[in-house]
């Protein structure tokens, strides 16, 4: 058997296998952003994955950036979750909360109406997002954090992994990547301020420091976990030089000992970001990014990453780990039921046939 199927453990979490469903937003959520049965039901499909990183959830109302997207902040939310990672559990999987604070990566309509957009500088991001009321919008122009106001939102991320834990997560992964709020204070195109959060590099990625480091004061940094792409232009992001930027902070991170980096790499670039999580994370890395069964069982095998997360091939494949065991051939999904509501194109892609 290749090491893919063997079991390994990230810090204080336990994987039966080093295949991990990556973290994926469906957009499905109830009406007060609550998880539902049907959630419940499709993260459950897929608890044979050694580890399921879930999609990523709003640590606060002001973190929401997407329609039909869940939270971590009401007890109606918590019980939801409650539900989902008892039936990954009950299933005998393993199963970690993303956090995912979309910073300026928002629109009004699709959050409370309460409810802020925020980010270190009020740069408007160039392009659109969906909207359930109006279809495609502009992105909000958000409100430039005040530096008083930062350690309560770092505070909400430790908040957020309290009640992860109250509803039964196994860990909390920081979405540090992809435009969002930590991303957008890492990023010299995101981050024009002065004061000790702009600036150099030690400056700007000291918000996603603390952010980890108030999600480590919950229950220790053995259970969290740190989601990173650098170089990625998704949402409009731009660094005028991300290997710094990613160095200065993963070298501060190191001394944390979280249980995994879940790293993202780049295709057609020259920054090799799993070579630069590996030298300055030093600790297990999750790789990601267009892997199939082969390329998978080759890092693996090689010592090159501890587990291999794919999240495209899961959707249409709940037994995605049966089928690389068997060698069988991968179903594909249908693109237009990817953020859809309902159970269509989520909990109806069936497993392999028993036997
Ligand atoms: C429908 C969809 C939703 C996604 N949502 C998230 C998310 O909430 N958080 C995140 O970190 N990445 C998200 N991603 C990125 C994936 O986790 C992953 O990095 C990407 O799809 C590449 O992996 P793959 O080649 O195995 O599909 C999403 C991807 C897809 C296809």
């Amino acid at each position: 058997m290749t090491k893919l199927f063997t079991p390994t453990r990230l810090g204080r979490l336990s994987l039966r296998n080093r295949i991990v469903m990556a973290p994926m937003t469906r957009s499905r959520a109830g009406r007060q952003d609550e998880p539902t049965e049907t959630m419940a039901v499709y993260y459950g499909q897929r608890a044979s994955a050694g580890l399921i990183v879930s999609e990523g959830i709003y640590p606060s109302p002001a973190g929401k950036g997407y329609c039909r997207t869940p939270g971590l902040v009401t007890p109606e939310q918590v019980a939801g979750w409650r539900r989902v990672t008892d039936a990954v559990h009950a299933a005998g999987g393993t199963i970690v909360a993303q956090l995912m604070h979309c910073g300026r990566i928002a629109h009004a309509d699709n959050k409370a109406s309460d409810a802020e957009t925020v980010a270190p500088s009020a740069i408007q991001a160039h392009g659109e997002m969906y909207t359930d009321r109006a279809g495609m919008q502009p992105f909000a122009t958000p409100r430039a954090l005040r530096s008083d106001e930062i350690p309560g939102v770092v505070a909400e991320y430790g908040q957020a992994t309290e009640r992860a834990y109250e509803a039964g997560f196994d860990g909390v992964e920081l979405h540090g990547t992809s435009g969002y709020l930590p991303a957008q204070f890492l990023s010299t195109g995101t981050n024009h301020r002065e004061d000790r959060y702009g600036g150099p590099a030690p400056s700007r990625a000291r918000f996603a420091l603390e952010a980890l480091e108030a999600m480590a004061a919950v229950d220790g940094a053995d259970r969290v976990g740190l989601r990173i792409c650098p170089g990625n232009p998704f949402n409009d992001l731009s660094d005028d030089d991300p290997e710094e930027t990613f160095r200065v902070l993963l070298s501060e991170v190191r001394g944390l000992g979280l249980a995994y980096c879940h790293v993202i790499r780049l295709h057609g670039v020259a920054l090799d970001n799993v070579a630069l999580a590996a030298e300055c994370f030093g600790g297990a890395l999750i790789v990601n990014d267009g892997y199939g069964l082969e390329e998978a069982t080759e890092v693996v095998e090689r010592g090159g990453a501890a587990a291999v997360s794919f999240a495209r091939s899961f959707i249409a494949n709940p037994d995605l780990v049966r089928r690389f065991e068997l060698g069988a051939e991968l179903a594909r999904f249908d693109p237009k039921t990817l953020y859809t509501p309902g159970p269509e194109g989520y909990t109806d892609y069936p497993a392999l046939a028993e036997g």
